[in-house]
């Protein structure tokens, strides 16, 4: 991808961006320079936090085998989890609208070894306790900076029903767990 970095994204408009910033699950497998991934996770740097102790932290995972683990785990978890609403949407008065979002998301979990990246937010805790006020704010604005640089993206969590396991395989250390958050990325 040759793209000038410093440059892309910065004429976005804010409400526009904001509109406009949508779930993207069908994603390009095409690599991601890794000065963009810099970028879209310093733009999630400037969210509020309490105190502004900015707990996050940025874990970018891009080699193939190790986003294999990931999907593989956040597919089990996934297929528990959608299980009830693919029985639901068999009802004639489902709405379509529904049905859409169902396929999208089957369709992310079936590839999510492709995205290129997987992106976890992870965050120092406070007296034991997780800051996830504040980590969120900071995935929004991921995904805002995601859109403003064309990449496609989408939060996800359901692999957090793997959060130890997944949490120590990244390194962390058990006082800064991902906490339910992390980004797909890839190219839209
Ligand atoms: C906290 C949170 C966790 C989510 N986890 C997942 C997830 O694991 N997998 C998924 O496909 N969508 C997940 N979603 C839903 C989508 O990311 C997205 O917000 C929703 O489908 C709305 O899409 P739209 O912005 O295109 O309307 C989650 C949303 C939130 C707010």
């Amino acid at each position: 991808m040759d793209i000038d970095i410093d440059a892309i994204g910065e004429d976005l408009p804010l409400l526009e961006g904001i509109r406009t910033t949508r779930a993207i699950r069908r994603l390009k497998p095409d690599p991601v320079p890794k000065a963009l991934i810099r970028k879209v996770c310093e733009a999630g740097t400037f969210a509020p936090s309490g105190g502004n102790r900015q707990p996050w932290q940025f874990v970018a995972v891009t080699e193939p085998a190790r986003r294999a683990w990931v999907a593989e785990r956040y597919r089990k978890a996934f297929a528990d989890y959608i299980a009830p609403a693919l029985e639901a949407a068999k009802a004639p008065d489902f709405p379509e609208s529904g049905r859409r979002m169902q396929r999208a998301a089957l369709h992310l979990a079936e590839h999510l070894h492709e995205a290129p990246v997987h992106l976890f937010v992870a965050g120092w805790t406070r007296h034991g306790q997780p800051q996830l006020q504040a980590l969120m704010p900071a995935v929004q604005n991921v995904l805002l900076a995601c859109r403003a640089v064309g990449l496609g993206a989408s939060l996800t969590t359901v692999h957090r029903a793997f959060g130890e396991e997944i949490d120590a395989w990244l390194g962390l250390p058990e006082n800064c767990p991902t906490q339910r958050s992390s980004s797909v990325v890839g190219s839209g």
